[in-house]
């Protein structure tokens, strides 16, 4: 099976000596759908940025499709980051602007996009909202939102 990420012994301090993640191994293969379960502030949101690549381990290593380096935009193009809030990936004027935001950053053709983004505007049931500014939606429209705005993109991976 095709090895997408693996992480050796990995450790993450933060700048304030806190160490967040310590001595991590993990596996990550095609296909695979994986939940990390633990108490608040046990390492999950460091270990996920870690595993996406957003962040480098303060030890150990992670290879990404069984490469010592791989580079930074593939990285982007590959994996749909959704982390806990989904301000992060709202910030445009309105929710169809979110959606083709990250299509068109990887440079994705207009009728791909089209097709995809109509498939997943009725997976999430979010036509409503298109027209609307990301901010006057409530919470659980912006988590709709937000996942749809990774899954336009048609990543590998999803976080
Ligand atoms: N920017 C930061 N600077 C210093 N310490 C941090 C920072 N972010 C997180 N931490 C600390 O790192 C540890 C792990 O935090 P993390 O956010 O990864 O936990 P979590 O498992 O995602 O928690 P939750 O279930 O609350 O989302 C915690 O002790 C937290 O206080
Ligand atoms: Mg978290």
């Amino acid at each position: 099976m095709d090895k997408i990420i693996e992480a050796k012994d990995i450790t993450y301090i933060y700048p304030d000596g806190t160490i967040a993640v310590e001595k991590a191994n993990f596996c990550l293969f095609k296909g695979e759908r994986v939940a990390i379960v633990g108490p608040n502030g046990s390492g999950k949101s460091t270990f996920i940025k870690l595993l996406a690549g957003l962040i480098e381990p303060t030890e150990g290593k992670i290879n990404f499709y069984g490469k010592e380096k791989i580079k930074e935009r593939e990285l982007r193009r590959r994996f749909g980051i959704l982390l806990q809030n989904p301000d992060d990936v709202l910030f445009n004027t309105t929710v169809m602007e979110d959606l083709e935001f990250a299509p068109a950053q990887i440079g994705m053709e207009k009728k791909d996009f089209i097709a995809i983004m109509e498939e997943i505007v009725d997976l999430l049931d979010i036509k409503n909202l298109l027209e609307k500014p990301p901010f006057r939606l409530s919470e659980g429209q912006k988590q709709r939102a937000a996942l749809a705005s990774i899954l336009t993109m048609k990543p590998e991976v999803i976080f």
